[in-house]
């Protein structure tokens, strides 16, 4: 039997401002995926360089911190089998020019620094971004009505 997995999505400001946070979150439910935790919240540049400490020092840090702080993003917690890289797949790639139709940034992109989301790239990851964003008591453990009919 499969084991749900967690996973942490972030719809960066350009997905707000430009009125695509119930579109995206649809995909995500109709997919199966299990919305366990969500608020809008602003990234400070603390939060923002930590966030993204990875990529200190690359020529695309500095507007990667504009753009992340520019406005209120969404953070949820998505909750199924295989959901790290079930969302990953959903997402496309990373450079909206290359991704897929079909994928988020392939549907709702064009470029890679406008690229409207971002998910954990791996469960270590989703657990650490998570804890950035969420207290233990703010994901919530619930029973989906669909959920017998998720998996066999
Ligand atoms: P994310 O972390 O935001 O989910 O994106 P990702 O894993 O698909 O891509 P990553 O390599 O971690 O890059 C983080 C974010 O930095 C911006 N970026 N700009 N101009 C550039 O060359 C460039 N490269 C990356 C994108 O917003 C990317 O999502
Ligand atoms: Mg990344």
């Amino acid at each position: 039997m499969n084991v749900a997995e967690r996973t942490f999505v972030l719809l960066k400001p350009d997905a707000v401002q430009r009125g695509l946070i119930g579109e995206i979150v649809s995909r995500f439910e109709h997919r199966g995926l299990k919305v366990t935790a969500l608020k809008l919240v602003r990234v400070s540049r603390s939060l923002g360089e930590t966030y993204y400490a990875e990529h200190k020092g690359k020529a695309f840090f500095e507007p990667l911190m504009s753009y992340i702080a520019a406005g209120p993003v969404v953070a949820m917690v998505l909750e199924g089998d295989g959901a790290v890289a079930a969302v990953r797949k959903m997402m496309g790639k990373t450079n909206s020019a290359e991704a897929e139709p079909g994928t988020i940034r392939g549907d709702f992109a064009l470029t890679i620094g406008r690229n409207v989301i971002h998910g954990s790239d791996s469960g270590e990851s989703a657990k650490r971004e998570i804890s950035m964003f969420f207290k233990p008591d703010e994901i919530h453990a619930y029973t989906r009505i669909d959920e017998s009919w998720l998996r066999e």
